[in-house]
């Protein structure tokens, strides 16, 4: 009897250093309501700053802070 490998998983979610998180695959995007949100793409970037005017989507405002206020 053999083992299988697991599964490739079917999203990877990467850490941006202090920008958004990427997320790529087939994946759901829900509000806090759990009503879809669509991403209209298999790649996003999630807000990790709080600062973006398109949550949950990054728009790029993370760039403007300072760089130790989005270390991880
Ligand atoms: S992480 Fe990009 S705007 Fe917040």
């Amino acid at each position: 009897m053999s083992e299988n490998p697991p599964p490739e998983p079917d999203v990877s979610i990467t850490v941006y250093p202090g920008g958004p998180l990427i997320v790529r695959g087939a994946f759901t995007l829900q509000n806090a309501d759990l009503e879809p949100i669509d991403p209209r793409r298999q790649v996003v970037a999630l807000c990790r700053c709080g600062l973006s005017r398109r949550k949950p989507l990054c728009d790029g405002t993370h760039a403007l802070s300072p760089p130790e206020a989005n270390r991880t």
